[in-house]
């Protein structure tokens, strides 16, 4: 077979993968209005359970209330959301092998962007969001502690559901990357300061987790490896602060960059890069390559414009990547990885222009060019 590699099985923690296909985290904001599963949802899961990818990020989960950014992102913040999540975990298992990870988060200082909710968001310390225009609160320490609880109390209920894993949010200007990142988080506690006072709450939040989930279900972190502001992270310094997780313990490592509140300011600070050339691809190669020699064995998950099945088995066979991690190529396409597994190695439909996240804001995500493209084959 052509691509021999990419279709090769894999593994994370002791879980097995059938490949390296993995369908990136992607809120397609088809929760009801308080979060809970809905049969839409689970339908959305099941056609990318057959489209034959190996593993499936959930959208953002919510950790708590005040860490949720749009009323139709699902939650799993008390134990009223466990039986529709077991429900959508079940029909992932009962349709496919594929395996399925929770991808837990906060929004920090987005918290109800799109709402109109009289939330005050919070953060590490106060800024202005950009998106809202609204300042946000620091935490106090205590909160801070309870956050963390939060994150575990979450990532126990996720392993409860079913999933096969989750993957803790660390990325594109939420709670947790704003702690990382120097230019958010001017706090003089333990939380802030040196890259290790800003990584200590995502090592909080491993150990304390680690505790209460069996031994063998992997956590993984989607990182911010640069935050694309002056005096913001800076790649060299996620390296370090990528040593420091996986020494304590976190399974895999997907590297991300950008802000969503940055979205508009240039194609480049946003973590779904608006583009399609074909030399613009992998744009997160740079940051696999500087983070993979601290991985210890750890797998790493290369994503952001994956878009070519030919260079992707190379960077699987010349173990450049473990995984490839792809999201709006899969809104157009849930059986994209079979279609390429049959032999038709074609790139992707999706033209990267990021429609879906538009009317995610107002609507569910969908593909506008599909739908369009379909409405005009429309007879009716
Ligand atoms: C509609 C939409 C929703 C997304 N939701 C999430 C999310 O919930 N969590 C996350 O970490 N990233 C999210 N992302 C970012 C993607 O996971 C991915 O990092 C980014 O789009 C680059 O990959 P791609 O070029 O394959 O789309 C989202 C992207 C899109 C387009």
């Amino acid at each position: 077979m052509e691509l021999e590699h990419l279709f090769s099985s894999g593994k994370i923690g002791n879980v097995q993968i059938k490949n390296r296909l993995i369908r990136s985290a992607t809120w397609v904001a088809k929760a009801t209005e308080d979060g809970y599963v809905t049969e839409d949802l689970i339908k959305l899961f099941k056609d990318l359970a057959e489209g034959g990818t190996g593993l499936i990020i959930s959208g953002y989960l919510a950790v708590n209330a005040l860490g949720s950014a749009t009323y139709r992102m699902a939650c799993l913040y008390n134990d009223s959301y466990i039986s529709g999540q077991k429900k959508l975990v079940k029909t992932v298992h009962e349709n496919s092998d594929a395996k399925i990870a929770a991808q837990i988060a906060h929004t920090g200082n987005g918290a109800f962007i799109f709402g109109n909710r009289n939330f005050k968001p919070v953060g590490p310390s106060p800024m202005i969001n950009l998106v809202i225009n609204k300042p946000c609160r620091e935490l106090t320490i205590e909160e801070v502690r309870q956050i963390i609880k939060n994150f575990v109390d979450t990532g126990r209920r996720a392993y409860e559901c079913g999933y096969d894993a989750v993957q803790i949010h660390g990325a594109h200007g939420y709670l947790l990357s704003d702690f990382v990142s120097p230019f958010t988080n001017r706090r003089n506690d333990e939380f802030g300061g040196s890259f290790q006072n800003r990584a200590k709450i995502l090592v909080d939040i491993y150990n304390q987790l680690r505790d209460d989930v069996d031994k063998n279900f992997p956590i993984l972190i989607k990182l911010n490896t640069m935050d694309y502001l002056q005096g913001g992270l800076r790649l060299d310094e996620a390296k370090e602060i990528a040593d420091i997780l996986i020494k304590t313990g976190y399974d895999a490592i997907e590297p991300s960059s950008g802000r969503y509140d940055l979205k508009f300011s240039n194609r480049k600070t946003y973590p779904s890069v608006m583009d399609k050339k074909e030399k613009n691809e992998n744009y997160f190669l740079q940051n696999v390559k500087i983070l993979k020699p601290i991985m210890k064995g750890r797998p790493i998950i290369l994503q952001g414009g994956i878009r070519n099945p030919l260079t992707i088995e190379d960077f699987i066979k010349q173990n450049v990547a473990d995984f490839v991690a792809l999201s709006r190529p899969l809104i157009y396409e849930p059986n994209l990885p079979n279609r390429w597994k049959n032999g038709d190695l074609s790139p992707p439909l999706c033209t990267s222009c990021n429609a879906c996240l538009t009317v995610a804001a107002t609507d569910t995500a969908y593909c506008v060019v599909k739908k369009k493209l379909e409405g005009n084959l429309d007879p009716n």
